[in-house]
């Protein structure tokens, strides 16, 4: 099975199953001499981490990272960092009676299909808990991005219906409520929303926006490794995310050029934007603006709500999932796609290096 790394010169590889000894990643290609401890990982990790509201699966996992290589006396050593979460609450028992129905919404039918079997004690690679190691890789490249004076930051803009406005964003807000809201009034009203859902064993989606600032013009490449390419990739890539759009994305199509050109003007000697429809990137390339992205998330597929279904013996049956899963998998996801997005960056900003012999220059010849 492949297709399980990401990246060119910042080069992640996500391993293991939801239900096996472990999961977690390899990342090839970070520089030597980055500061990292486990606690940098595991503040990224407890932002993924279940159980954390009445919003959230009440599995109870420490998701406890572990550096098993790359790191010596607290800094990156340049060789491949190894990051290990044990599975500590995985009970197989749970997943019994589904073992041998497909799930409506999961991967199941495709994967029995593909591979002539399927890990019936739950999700297997097509699990959620894969994106722990999407999530330990992007807290390494958020760190190397923090150096170079690069932020990321993800948060929920919209839960079912409930949407923010821009004008109405509360920044501060963010970590003050179940869902990563910017705006604690409005995370009430999804409260609402997501209570009366769970009353009706029903589930919702939501979407997620994500923007990085302070970044150098010029990463990302013209042709198929542009950036919003890679990011749409990144993103698209993690499970549930059925949608990537980047700045005004989709509702560009109904606008005008007059009014979806971002006009250039000089300040202090700088090329700057008045607007920002492109969402900080150009021509594949990004453009010293803002990067703003949103990830669409389909509503959890695992409801207790009775559906139609198949078994493995070709039978028509109904199906209601119980045990442990989430009425909005967005709360969790919001640093899976920060995540995805640092680690894109990170890549690209190794790469960039390369672009021209002036740099280069500038390396080997100080
Ligand atoms: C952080 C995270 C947690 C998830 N948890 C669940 C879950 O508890 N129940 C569920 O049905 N799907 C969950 N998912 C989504 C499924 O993994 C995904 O919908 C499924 O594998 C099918 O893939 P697709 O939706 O991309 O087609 C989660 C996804 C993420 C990113």
């Amino acid at each position: 099975m492949s297709g399980s790394s990401f990246g060119k010169l910042f080069r992640i590889t996500s391993w293991g199953e939801s239900h096996g000894l472990a999961v977690g990643v390899v990342i090839d290609g970070c520089p030597a001499g980055l500061p990292l401890e486990a606690e940098d990982i595991q503040r990224y990790l407890d932002r993924r981490r279940p159980g954390q509201s009445k919003y959230t699966t009440r599995r109870n996992e420490s998701d406890t990272a572990e550096i098993l290589s790359g790191v010596f006396e607290g800094k990156t050593t340049g060789t491949p960092i190894c990051i290990a979460v044990y599975n500590k609450d995985q009970r197989s028992r749970d997943y019994g009676e589904i073992a041998y129905t497909f799930r409506p919404g999961h991967a199941d039918y495709p994967f029995k299909e593909k591979y002539g079997f399927r890990d019936y004690r739950g999700g297997g690679r097509s699990s959620g808990r894969e994106t722990i190691a999407r999530v330990a890789a992007g807290a390494v490249a958020s760190l190397l991005l923090k150096e170079l004076g690069i932020k990321v930051m993800a948060y929920a803009k919209a839960i079912g219906p409930v949407t923010i406005p821009e004008e109405e964003y509360r920044l501060d807000e963010i970590n003050e409520n179940s869902f990563y809201m910017p705006g604690n009034a409005y995370a009430e009203k999804a409260g609402e929303y997501v209570s009366s859902l769970m009353s009706q064993t029903d589930s919702c989606g939501g979407i997620i926006e994500c923007r990085a600032d302070g970044l150098p013009v010029g990463l990302g490449e013209t042709a198929f490794d542009k950036l919003d390419a890679l990011l749409a990739q990144a993103v698209m890539s993690i499970g549930a995310v059925k949608g990537v759009e980047i700045g005004d994305g989709f509702a560009a199509a109904a606008s005008t050029g007059s009014r979806n050109n971002d006009p250039f003007y000089m300040k202090d000697g700088k090329v700057c934007k008045k607007t920002n429809h492109s969402g900080g990137t150009l021509g594949g390339m990004s453009d010293g603006s803002q990067l703003i992205l949103r990830a669409a998330v389909k509503p959890t597929s695992s409801i207790a709500k009775k559906q139609h279904t198949v078994n493995e013996s070709g039978e028509d049956v109904e199906i209601s999932i119980h045990g442990r899963h989430d009425p909005v998998i967005v709360p969790r996801a919001v640093v899976v796609v920060e995540s995805m997005t640092a680690v894109t960056l990170a890549d690209l900003l190794l790469q960039n290096m390369g672009a021209r012999m002036d740099h280069l220059r500038k390396i080997y010849l100080p």
